[in-house]
């Protein structure tokens, strides 16, 4: 057997393993720390990331791997998954077979229309949310045997990781912030600040800005939910890193990656995220138009009711705009290794990757178009409000101030910490 590793993350290594040149399965192991070439690959690819891989708790370990083990084994038995061979509870590996197919990623980078992409991407969505959906008494009971269950989160726990993800943009991102840390005598990148300290410096970073605290972000997060759906299958890390392509019969759902499984509400989180897709080079309306069709044909694929889908398409900017965030500022801790991996720009370790700029790109991008889409759906005369009430007539007009004040609360805090223009 022949080992060729495919990724090394914070989170997991990823192994490809082949006999006599023929790939037989893939194992994922949940303690990068243990793996053979832990000290090469650290120093190599993350030399500049203090703690890398050792900020997770053994405890939060086990839990992404049980999850990802059980969700493999059901969906796999439904025909969405690769087959989970093995889960070894104490190693916290899972060795499941090889998928002989690019990602979309991987098929973007080599040539495939993001356009169609897409919509097969959300056509394979729509699939696995409708069975899931639709048989979420026997997931769940077949999840269980592995001793994982697939939980909601209240508004206050994700108020407070927004009003986190915000800290941790500020905190690499901010001009302000580092204005801040020069006038009060505080060195940002002593590696002896721990996590509790930064958090402690931000706070106070914030008070002196006079931002508004977390408990409006939590009012916001509780009035959004009385439109969501309220218990539907998050898969939480859709996207086209972790959806495969099958060009001789593109209609059929492989995934994988699935530790961050959930129940809503938050119904359009994974379709938000694989729409990212036709956004990632920039804002454009036809794209935003594009976009709202390929959305239009998801929800009617899994079964919203015609007359609630003006509610769903209507919500769609908050949820863009959160998720564009929580994006910021996953790439604002990544390095540039992580960034090009994440791109489909690196297919194993063979590869060489390019440094210089790559994260600077990613940044900015991310932040234009952030900028551009709070522009575009912030206000009634935005752009894209214009265009969605053209094309979505019946759209709720409250739904409409709640998406522009939620807008507005992360707009205006990125706009004071000078991470957006
Ligand atoms: N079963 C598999 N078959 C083929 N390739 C795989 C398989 N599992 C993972 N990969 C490759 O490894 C990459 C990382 O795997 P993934 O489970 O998504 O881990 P991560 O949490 O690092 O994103 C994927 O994007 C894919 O290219
Ligand atoms: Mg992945």
């Amino acid at each position: 057997m022949i080992s060729t590793p495919l990724s090394f993350g914070r989170e997991a290594t990823v192994e490809l393993f082949s006999r006599s040149g023929r790939p037989t399965s893939v194992v994922k192991d949940y303690w990068p720390q243990h793996h053979r070439l832990y000290g090469k690959m650290h120093r190599e690819l993350f030399s500049n990331v203090p703690f890398y891989a050792t900020r997770l708790t053994e405890d939060r370990r086990v839990s992404l791997s049980r999850k990802e083990a059980a969700l493999l084994s059901y969906l796999s038995s439904q025909g969405f998954a690769p087959r989970l061979r093995e889960y070894d509870q104490r190693k916290l590996r899972i060795r499941m077979s090889y998928v002989p197919l690019e990602t979309f990623q991987q098929a973007i980078v080599s040539g495939l229309n993001p356009l169609e992409a897409t919509e097969l991407m959300v056509s394979h969505l729509a699939q696995l949310h409708k069975h899931c959906n639709g048989n979420m008494a026997e997931l769940s009971s077949a999840i269980g045997e592995f001793g994982v269950g697939i939980r909601t989160i209240n508004a206050e726990r994700e108020a407070a990781k927004w009003d986190n993800y915000l800290r941790t943009t500020d905190f690499y991102l901010s001009p302000v912030f580092e204005d801040y840390c020069q006038d009060q005598g505080i060195d940002k990148d002593d590696p002896k600040l721990n996590e509790d300290r930064i958090r402690e410096h931000l706070s106070r970073f914030h008070d002196s800005l006079g931002l508004p605290g977390r408990g409006s972000l939590t009012v916001l997060m509780q009035e959004e939910r009385k439109f969501s759906l309220c218990s539907t299958f998050i898969w939480g890390e859709a996207g086209p890193q972790n959806l495969f392509y099958d060009p001789e019969n593109p209609g059929k759902v492989m995934a994988i990656d699935f530790p961050r499984v959930r129940r809503g509400p938050g119904d359009q989180v994974d379709l938000v995220n694989v729409l990212y897709n036709l956004h990632r080079d920039g804002f454009s309306l036809n794209e935003e138009y594009e976009s709202l069709q390929m959305a239009r044909k998801y929800f009617e694929s899994v079964g919203i009711p015609e007359e609630e889908i003006p509610l769903r398409l209507g919500l769609l900017p908050a949820t863009r705009v959160k998720e564009l965030i929580r994006k910021l500022q996953s790439t604002s801790r990544k390095n540039s290794y992580e960034i090009s991996r994440a791109q489909g720009k690196i297919r194993d370790l063979s590869e060489p990757y390019r440094n210089g700029g790559v994260k600077e790109t990613a940044i900015m991008n991310l932040t234009d178009l952030l900028e551009q889409v709070c522009e575009a759906y912030g206000s009634e005369e935005g752009e894209g409000t214009k265009m969605l009430r053209e094309v979505v007539p019946n759209s709720n007009p409250f739904l409409g101030s709640l998406v522009f004040n939620f807008i507005d609360y992360f707009q205006s805090h990125l706009s004071r910490t000078e991470v957006l223009r």
